[in-house]
């Protein structure tokens, strides 16, 4: 039997869910149940029967689901599969910043490790930050954590004065620079453009779009799952995409008939793709590697990912 049917065969007997986020490699998205964002990932664990969920993505992924899902056993192929952005912040950061402003709101993406969940009163993701910023009473101070892109996007959408941005980054959409957005820009002159709220040049594209810089161009700031009911919605063919590179397969699965281009072919995230079939494999096989999350950390991260899914 090849590695395929293996995996799908274990899977049904051992009663396992497997989630696997839009950057993930074809072949293990071919072999999950669900494909998705951070935040439809996150509902579907929360919802799920089955008794053990393999996550394939990054750690703090599989660790929103342990939170969600205490009675349920979470598993991730590979523990090194860790988020450069998550890395930007510790619990300590967090609670030395809250002590520099008492009274103020904490709000985290969920690219965050347990512990700094924990100390949070809220956690978003791209596709809702804007909304959970927005049901903020207004003259709360809030700190946004850990994406500065992110961050300085919601506060550009909200209107915000009263909001203070980590100075966090993620190496892959840092990366993504706007001298290369115009470049694949005019090369692509009718393509639409996609931009995901992570990216560096999220914050001078708003400004280009508030000044009319483009034209009749659409363009659309999403997370990944945005992207890709947007890529399905459109009358557009074509699609210049600045995010992982790994979310084109599933764009180009679904719509065939249409193009993507990635923005840059070095947009690549070293740790979605520690995530091998191999390793898929051998984690059903063996039960590796368990995601827990400590029950006192666990209790205080739940508040905050429980307000997050409420908001859509
Ligand atoms: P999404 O929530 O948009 O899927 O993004 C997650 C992520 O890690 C982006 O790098
Ligand atoms: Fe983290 Fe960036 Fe990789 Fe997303 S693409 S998982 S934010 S390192």
């Amino acid at each position: 039997m090849d590695l395929k049917s293996e995996i799908l065969r274990m899977k049904r007997e051992k009663d396992v869910l497997i989630l696997a986020h839009n950057y993930q490699l074809p072949e293990v998205q071919d072999v999950a149940d669900y494909v998705g964002d951070s935040l439809g990932l996150s509902r579907q664990a929360a919802k799920t029967s089955h008794k053990i969920i393999l996550f394939c993505g990054v750690h703090f992924m599989a660790e929103t689901a342990a939170i969600t899902c205490p009675d349920k056993r979470v598993l991730i192929p590979d523990l090194g599969a860790g988020c450069s952005l998550a890395d930007t912040i510790n619990a300590d950061q967090v609670r030395k910043w809250k002590g520099e402003h008492p009274g103020a709101i904490t709000v985290g993406y969920v690219n965050t490790s347990a512990e700094v969940k924990a100390e949070l009163d809220y956690c978003c993701t791209s596709s809702n930050a804007v909304n959970v910023v927005r049901a903020i009473q207004p003259d709360k101070e809030v700190l946004f954590l850990p994406d500065m892109f992110l961050g300085s996007y919601v506060a550009k959408v909200t209107g915000r004065k009263n909001m203070y941005i980590w100075a966090g980054e993620c190496h892959v959409h840092a990366g993504i620079r706007p001298q290369e957005v115009q470049e694949k820009l005019s090369q692509y002159a009718h393509a639409e453009f996609l931009v995901h709220p992570e990216c560096s040049c999220t914050s001078s594209v708003m400004y280009d779009v508030a000044c009319g810089d483009y034209g009749n161009r659409q363009v659309q700031i999403l997370s990944t799952e945005g992207m890709m009911n947007r890529a399905k919605a459109s009358e557009n063919k074509t699609f210049v995409v600045a995010t992982e590179t790994g979310i084109l397969y599933r764009m180009k699965k679904q719509n065939p008939e249409k193009e993507f281009v990635p923005i840059s072919d070095s947009a690549v995230c070293k740790y979605m793709k520690m995530i091998t079939l191999d390793k898929v494999h051998a984690s059903l096989r063996d039960d590796k590697y368990e995601v827990r999350v400590p029950k006192s950390v666990a209790q205080r991260a739940r508040l905050a990912i429980e307000r997050m899914l409420a908001i859509s």
